[in-house]
């Protein structure tokens, strides 16, 4: 019988505590084609692992498909993420690949195709007939309206003349089903087909507790469906 790492069941402790609410933004670090790293913040949109797996616990996050990230990360799928709880005063570094789930029409950089292959979650989630299209739109339609309007602007990045363009974009973007009017409707359809979805597959884990005296870091790898645990000099 196969059970959650315990690197997860830490990190669900420590953001169900009081002193972390809110905290479910980290720090999701990539490389370019030319190994250049680049980080940004991204928040987390829950845990997701295949049926009968929870050996294989998965992340969710997502971001818009014209970000310089999906570049990065189509040519090269693996990344590191850091989540620093202040609350709990604990710092969870993940390393593991991500796969990338776009619009189905998008237009994605022509690159050679990279392998997410070693990702056994991935593979068994396939394998399990998991609908990853029908998790990107629920995922689209349960976010607040003001999140959804992120994905219905301009292509991020894009130069602008000054601060007042912004204006001019919708604040909320409701769901399909109530929105009020045609350009609502518009604006729903047009992030629609930008919000993509990411799931990110750890295979090491580095816990360090800085309240503990003396304080503890932990590290976790993964071989194939085992986690192996230890403890190092923090
Ligand atoms: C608090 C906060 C939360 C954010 N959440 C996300 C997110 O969930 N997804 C995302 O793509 N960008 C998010 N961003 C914006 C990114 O940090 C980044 O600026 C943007 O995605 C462009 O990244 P890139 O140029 O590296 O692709 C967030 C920014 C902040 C400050």
């Amino acid at each position: 019988m196969v059970s959650a790492p315990r690197w997860l069941a830490a990190l669900t402790t420590a953001l169900g505590l009081p002193e972390n609410k809110g905290q479910i933004m980290y720090q999701l670090a990539s490389v370019d084609a030319n190994g250049n790293p680049h980080v940004r913040t991204i928040g987390h949109r829950g845990f997701i692992e295949p049926e009968g797996s929870p050996n294989l616990p998965l992340l969710m996050c997502a971001t818009d498909i014209r970000t310089p990230k999906v570049t990065q990360i189509l040519t090269n799928p693996h990344v590191e993420l850091i989540w620093w709880l202040s609350g709990s005063m604990e710092q969870f570094r993940l390393t593991g690949v991500v796969r990338l789930v776009p619009p189905p029409d998008a237009q994605l950089p022509d690159l050679p195709v990279q392998s997410t292959e070693a990702s056994l979650a991935f593979q068994k989630m396939d394998a399990q007939g998991f609908e990853w299209e029908k998790k990107r739109v629920e995922t689209y339609d349960v976010q607040p309206p003001f999140l959804r309007a992120g994905f219905a602007r301009p292509p991020p990045g894009a130069i602008i003349e000054n601060y007042d363009v912004g204006k001019s974009w919708p604040g909320i973007v409701p769901r399909a089903e109530d929105a009020q009017n045609e350009e609502e409707k518009q604006a729903y359809e047009r992030g629609l087909r930008t919000f993509a979805l990411m799931f990110f597959d750890p295979v090491e884990v580095d816990w360090v507790q800085l309240k503990e005296r003396p304080n503890r870091r932990t590290k976790f790898i993964r071989k194939g469906e085992e986690w192996s645990e230890y403890i190092a000099v923090p």
